[in-house]
């Protein structure tokens, strides 16, 4: 195409609309023939199309919630029972957590005989380092199904290279020789930042069922540990809300989606602009909703800038939430290395980014307590 300079009728240079072309990551997913499901949440990961995936085998389908575009990927795979994927290693870092099913997960690195291995079942979580070759074995009869997160798309869109990529005989990470890579967390660590509950492991045997330490962040009873895994390039954290009760609401950039992993519960979202209390302020049109039940999930900030997202548990057991962020970005917040920064439970008046529950918008309670209602549970909100 040819340049045409700004005229006197038309000021300007170039078109006032246009479309995104898709990024390397991007065409890698296309290119991979699975179905690419899109959106700012999803009700049940179960009820997602699958289809046969050359690449690893069995049947697979991207998930590339709204917000998390080349910060971070997601898929779904079924491995069929007694099945296996196809070995791979990448340059990027891959968590998986396990919908369904029990089998086995072979982890080992060029040149080297020695392969780690380690069981898992339904509700499992492990992190397979990068580079490392990885297989996964279906051990039953039935059907697995997975799902995986992973920071290919900013590799993929820097490097554009599937061949450096997929087929580098760097060695990133040493599996430690006596074999105990994959040992389940022991103890409960403070985080060296914040001293929050924190996890060194790459295996989580029961996200689903594991006691939770006390909290209080979110919303009273709050629990919450975050496992560090791998070389810690993939954040993740698991929550619980009680039953009866719901999360204050709190705003940062995109990044986090939150995967129901028990329970049942919604999310409200939405842009900062839109100001604390959109529905008494005529907002209430940019406000986004996602119901999800167990496994569902939901981006936490699905457009550019700070989004609020404030999450209700309507389960008679409350609601756990798995929150995945591969990008990373929302271990310590934001902000310039060694600034001062405010933890996010404080109140937006006091500098933070939570609106206490005194101060948001009526609707929000009146909701939820008809949510409840509903379902015959009583709110057990202060
Ligand atoms: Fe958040």
């Amino acid at each position: 195409m040819t340049f045409v300079a700004p005229t006197e009728e038309k000021t300007y240079a170039g078109t006032t609309t246009y479309r995104r072309p898709a990024r390397p990551y991007e065409r890698f997913m296309q290119e991979q023939d699975i179905p690419v499901h899109r959106g700012i949440g999803v009700r049940d990961v179960r009820e997602l199309e699958l289809r046969p995936w050359a690449r690893l085998g069995g049947n697979a389908a991207f998930i590339q919630p709204d917000g998390t575009d080349g910060q971070w990927g997601m898929f779904v795979i079924e491995v069929p029972g007694r099945g296996t994927t196809n070995q791979e290693r990448h340059l990027y870092e891959e968590l998986f957590f396990v919908i369904e099913g029990r089998g086995t997960t072979e982890v080992w690195l060029e040149g080297s005989r020695r392969v780690q291995r380690f069981e898992w079942g339904a509700g499992s979580m492990f992190a397979i380092p990068p580079n490392a070759f990885h297989r996964i074995v279906n051990g039953s009869a039935d059907r697995a199904l997975l799902l995986a997160g992973n920071n290919a798309p900013p590799i993929m869109n820097i490097f554009k290279s599937e061949s450096f990529i997929f087929d580098n005989p760097a060695r990133l990470v040493d599996l430690a020789a006596d074999g105990d890579y994959y040992r389940p967390p022991e103890d409960i660590l403070a985080d060296p930042v914040r001293g929050r509950a924190m996890w060194r492991t790459n295996l989580v045997p029961d996200v689903v069922d594991v006691d939770l330490p006390l909290d209080n962040e979110r919303s009273p009873g709050y629990r919450r540990v975050e496992p560090h895994m791998a070389t810690d390039a993939f954040f993740c954290f698991i929550g619980q809300h009680e039953p009866g009760r719901y999360s204050k609401a709190h705003r940062h950039p995109s990044g986090a989606v939150l995967i129901c992993v028990k329970g049942e519960g919604y999310t409200y979202t939405w842009p900062r602009e839109a100001g604390p209390r959109p529905w008494e302020t005529g907002q209430e049109h940019l406000v986004k909703r996602q119901e999800y039940v167990s496994v569902g999930m939901v981006s936490a900030a699905p457009g550019g800038g700070d989004w609020y997202h404030q999450h209700f548990a309507t389960g008679a057991d409350g609601v756990r939430l798995l929150v995945w962020d591969g990008s990373g970005r929302s271990y310590y917040g934001w902000g310039a290395p060694g600034e001062e920064l405010i933890a996010s439970r404080v109140s937006v008046q006091q500098g933070g980014r939570s609106i206490d529950y005194e101060d948001e918008d009526p609707h929000i309670r009146r909701e939820y307590v008809r949510q409840l209602e509903r379902r015959g549970i009583a709110s057990r909100m202060p």
